[in-house]
């Protein structure tokens, strides 16, 4: 059986969140916002290691305790400019813990409310599958697009149009290769894709949103607060 590791981009800057403060370290819930995502993979049993991807001049990492989480945690301070650059830099120093054909799970740093279930379940449907897959979202709501004048310019068909979410689940070797071959992306399934290859789509919910914009922050607080998962 393939083994399984987590790798977390968290090398960004936050820019639409606005501040000094890189918004994965930002307070939530009385920790800094990563350690619930960091958290809620360690909490996976199935889940051998987990690597996170932090810049290379990070002066955050440091002013916290990661000792409840182990040995299972390994920082990497590889960050690249883009996040696609962070997740490849990983990859590459992942090489001699990961094997061609174990899974890798990206999953962004910036979200914190990931579930056991909503883990647990991508796992499961992903399987042994030949490609891998992604966590999403069918999209809910009626989709314009912005005419350029502050109009309406047209109404975007929304039925077979998902939400992208992590984790992502791939092979590590596909995975490697896929964001070799191509870096202008905006997560792990468009390099796949790229190669010609389909991941599956399993479904989760929009309580694993990405904190982007101020706002997200309490609406991330009430979530991990009423979850009922401790
Ligand atoms: N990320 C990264 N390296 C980068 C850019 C982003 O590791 N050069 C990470 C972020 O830390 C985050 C995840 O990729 O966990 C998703 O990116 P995003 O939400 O866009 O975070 P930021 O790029 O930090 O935010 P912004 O785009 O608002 O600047
Ligand atoms: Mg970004």
């Amino acid at each position: 059986m393939s083994r399984k590791f987590a790798l977390v981009p968290a090398a960004g800057s936050g820019s639409r969140m606005g501040g000094e403060c890189p918004k994965q370290y930002l307070p939530l819930a009385g920790r800094p916002l990563i350690f619930h995502t960091l958290d809620a993979l360690c909490r996976c049993a199935e889940i051998e290691a987990v690597f996170v991807v932090l810049a290379p001049d990070d002066r955050h990492w440091g002013s916290y305790d990661w000792s409840p989480f182990g040995s299972r945690l390994k920082p990497l301070w590889c960050g690249g400019a883009s996040r696609a650059e962070s997740v490849s830099n990983g990859l590459a120093a992942m090489a001699g813990t990961a094997g061609d054909d174990d899974w890798v799970l990206v999953h962004d740093a910036a979200r914190p409310c990931l579930s056991q279930a909503q883990l647990a379940r991508l796992i499961r449907e992903v399987g042994e599958d030949a490609v891998g897959g992604i966590l999403a979202v069918p999209v809910a709501d009626t989709l314009k697009r912005d005419g350029g004048d502050g109009r309406i310019g047209a109404t975007v068909e929304r039925s077979g149009l998902w939400q992208a979410q992590t984790p992502q689940m791939f092979r590590y070797r596909l995975l490697r290769r896929a964001l070799e071959a191509t870096r202008a992306v905006t997560d792990e399934a468009g390099a796949i894709e790229a190669q010609g290859h389909r991941p599956r789509l399993v479904a989760a919910d929009i309580t694993n949103l990405k904190v982007t914009y101020p706002q997200d922050l309490q609406l991330a607080a009430w979530i991990l607060a009423n979850r009922g998962e401790t």
